[in-house]
């Protein structure tokens, strides 16, 4: 059984229309992650599964119910803000058990749980402060331990790693992912950072301007996005794009030649992942142009080549030297895919 369910669900900030009728099925035990720049209504639709935001049109069903008019606190979710919404008057230990005492859990039993769900997110050392005595990201991390402390129906966490610093966010993602596996507890999490998103969830929707383009897993939307925006935010470096042609079986573009199974036509956009090309010196150019810039990331170099108006880059290995300037080529990888979208529509239109 679907656990949460919008259907035709909308939302007007008075004339404002954040997020245009929409529906969208999170699965019973599903990490589902809302991923798209900000302002998309990431948060605006989170809020309306809590019960802070009401909700102008369509039905919001939690486990077969409908729960549009429910109380926040009877829809059994537990949520981690943007702004943490930590109880400044408590200390980090009473913050965090403030959820088991609501329900009536007993003193020994509480600290115990408490002093657990601080050592997962390392706060341990710092349950006696209150929260104007820390940092903005150990704020955010009792925030995580407030919501993690007990099992809910469903966790809601819009941006819960968004505070800490890269080290910390990494760990914090595992433990995130693992806890998953272990509670099993259906998520609805909001992120911008497209790596956190593909990590993480089992599910993507990605959001742009309140609508959701695409809601696949995080291999299909990395393997097959539907359309230009999803290919250009999901990846890092980012898919190469270049605009041409489609004629006698081959995508042209200035600089750029290379066989696709789709037929002739004009406003085409090719789309290649950087780690799906590679350095060529044999006839097999697809690409031709001057080697612009060298960034050497550690396990690989980027390799990024300009022709007049292209630009490409591929992921090289680590130890390519070239002097700038330099004439290079690029080749696909046998085997892999080269992506299609309409100029014009932005929609994929290879299979
Ligand atoms: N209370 C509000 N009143 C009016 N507009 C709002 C309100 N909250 C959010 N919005 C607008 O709705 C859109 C979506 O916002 P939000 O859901 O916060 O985006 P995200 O979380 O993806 O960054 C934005 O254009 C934002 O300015
Ligand atoms: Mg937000």
């Amino acid at each position: 059984m679907a656990e949460v369910q919008l259907v035709d669900v909308e939302k007007r900030y008075g004339e404002f229309l954040a997020v245009p009728k929409q529906s969208l099925t999170i699965e019973e035990g599903e990490f589902l992650v809302l991923l798209g720049p900000s302002g998309c209504g990431k948060t605006t639709t989170m809020r309306m599964i809590a019960g802070l935001e009401d909700i102008t049109a369509g039905d919001l069903m939690i486990a077969g119910e409908r729960a549009n008019d429910k109380p926040p606190k009877d829809r059994d979710i537990a949520m981690v803000f943007q702004n943490y919404g930590l109880y400044p008057h408590m200390t980090v230990a009473e913050n965090i058990g403030y959820p088991l005492k609501l329900r009536g859990m007993d003193r020994k039993s509480r600290d115990a749980r408490v002093l657990e769900t601080a050592q997962k997110v390392e706060l341990d050392a710092l349950l006696k402060r209150r929260p104007s005595e820390l940092s903005g990201g150990q704020r955010q991390r009792v925030a995580l331990a407030r919501a993690i402390v007990r099992t809910p129906k469903i966790f809601l966490m819009d941006e819960p790693l968004s505070n800490l610093d890269a080290k910390l966010r990494v760990t914090m993602r595992a433990e995130l992912k693992h806890l998953h596996h272990e509670l099993g507890v259906t998520t609805v999490y909001v992120t911008h950072d497209q790596m956190e998103a593909m990590t993480l969830a089992s599910r993507v929707a990605v959001m742009r301007e309140g609508r959701i383009v695409q809601l696949d897993t995080p291999k299909k939307i990395y393997s097959e996005p539907a359309d230009l925006f999803v290919a250009g935010f999901i990846g890092s470096p980012s898919m190469n794009l270049v605009e041409g042609r489609i004629t006698g079986g081959r995508f042209e573009a200035p600089g750029v030649s290379l066989p696709v199974t789709a037929a002739d036509r004009d406003g085409v956009v090719m789309g290649v992942r950087p780690e799906d090309l590679q350095l060529t010196t044999d006839g097999s150019a697809a690409v031709s142009g001057k080697l612009y810039a060298l960034e050497l990331t550690g396990d690989s170099t980027l390799v990024t080549l300009r022709d007049r108006t292209t630009s490409i880059c591929a992921r090289g290995p680590a130890d390519f030297e070239a002097p700038i300037d330099a004439p290079c080529s690029l080749a696909p990888k046998p085997g892999v895919r080269i992506h299609l979208f309409d100029k014009t529509s932005g929609q994929r239109i290879d299979g």
